[in-house]
């Protein structure tokens, strides 16, 4: 089993991406072979600052060690180091439908609200993401439930690779995660947590410290009841219960018994100090490791070279299947 995902390099990770997207990603290097790539060329498609990306790329880098990638247990890279991502996107954009690319939600809503420039790039930005999972014959891509259509669109490409060039490509399934679709904004438990379509105050960063987590889960939306139980019109209260469980692997039933006798600013506060607890290891070892570059590059080195073995031989697959190039190249 092979698992591959890709990461933007952002170091505001939040909870919701911890419980539901890295938390997976932690575990799925104990159930096969795990790939795990910081996307910085995706993140060259909407305007951005060059000193910027190596900055976040390296916070990205550290918060995903910090919280428990294992650069031994699994192949954690950046796509840029490897040149394989970007001349497989070329090459798939022969069996990509210029239609399909245009229906994509993400580009449309991206271009959208573009102001100076909308990129070739955003446009071919779902090809790159086909490419990189492709490259490593990948059989699962463990990501939310808003690349469901990026997922469709590589595995298309995939299946029409196969059919026009001959069986080369392995077509990956889409792995949802269980929670953290289900994380909400503490001030609007009808959205996603988010850092694009949240508010701040209802986000709680990984990295956050213990004081102001406790005041953003102290001023969460509830409801006017007084049960901590989900249901019909306790949105808030069942995000909180939800996050609790989350945090502390006890499942919901346990915590609405726990907590039934208790108020909603005792539960918050039982909620922001499981949540503390659950985060402070973390920022600790962010703390640590985010200071000494020279290390970090040295992990994303070695995952580009580990990653780059496994790629190439594809590349040399997809090149001899299209004819590119000398025979035998
Ligand atoms: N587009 C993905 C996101 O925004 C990031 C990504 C890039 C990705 N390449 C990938 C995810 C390959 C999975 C597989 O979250």
């Amino acid at each position: 089993m092979r698992i591959f995902s890709g990461i933007q390099p952002t170091g505001r990770k939040h909870l919701g991406n911890l419980l539901g997207a890295i938390d997976q990603y932690v575990a799925g290097q104990d159930r096969g072979e795990a790939l795990y790539c910081i996307v910085d060329l995706h993140a060259t498609t909407v305007p951005y600052d060059p000193v910027e990306l190596r900055e976040r790329t390296l916070d990205t880098a550290a918060l995903l060690i910090a919280a428990g990638l294992d650069p031994e247990r699994c192949i954690f890279f950046r796509q840029g180091d490897v040149r394989e991502h970007t001349e497989l996107c070329w090459l798939l954009c022969s069996v990509t439908a210029w239609g399909d690319l245009n229906r994509m939600h993400q580009f449309k809503e991206k271009a959208g609200s573009e102001r100076d420039l909308v990129s070739a790039g955003l446009f071919l930005y779902p090809v790159l993401q086909a490419a990189d999972v492709l490259a490593y014959r990948a059989d699962e891509v463990p990501v939310g439930d808003d690349q469901r259509q990026h997922i469709e669109l590589m595995r298309d490409i995939a299946e029409r690779f196969n059919a026009r060039f001959g069986e080369t490509l392995v077509v990956p399934e889409h792995r949802i995660p269980a929670i953290g679709a289900r994380i909400m904004d503490l001030q609007h438990p009808d959205r996603k947590m988010s850092t694009t379509g949240g508010s701040e105050q209802g986000t709680v960063y990984v990295l956050e410290e213990p004081a102001a987590i406790l005041k953003k889960f102290r001023s969460a939306v509830t409801d006017s009841g007084s049960e901590v139980r989900r249901g019909e019109g306790k949105e808030g209260i069942g995000n909180l219960i939800e996050i609790y469980a989350a945090v502390t692997g006890d499942d919901h039933e346990a915590v609405e018994t726990r907590f039934a006798e208790a108020r909603y600013g005792d539960f918050k506060t039982a909620v922001a100090e499981a949540v503390t607890e659950r985060l402070a290891p973390i920022r600790e070892r962010y703390a640590e490791l985010r200071p000494d570059e020279a290390t970090l590059e040295a992990a994303l080195k070695l995952g580009a070279e580990r990653a780059t073995e496994i790629a190439a031989p594809t590349l040399a697959d997809v090149r001899a299947a299209m004819g590119v190039g000398p025979v035998g190249s």
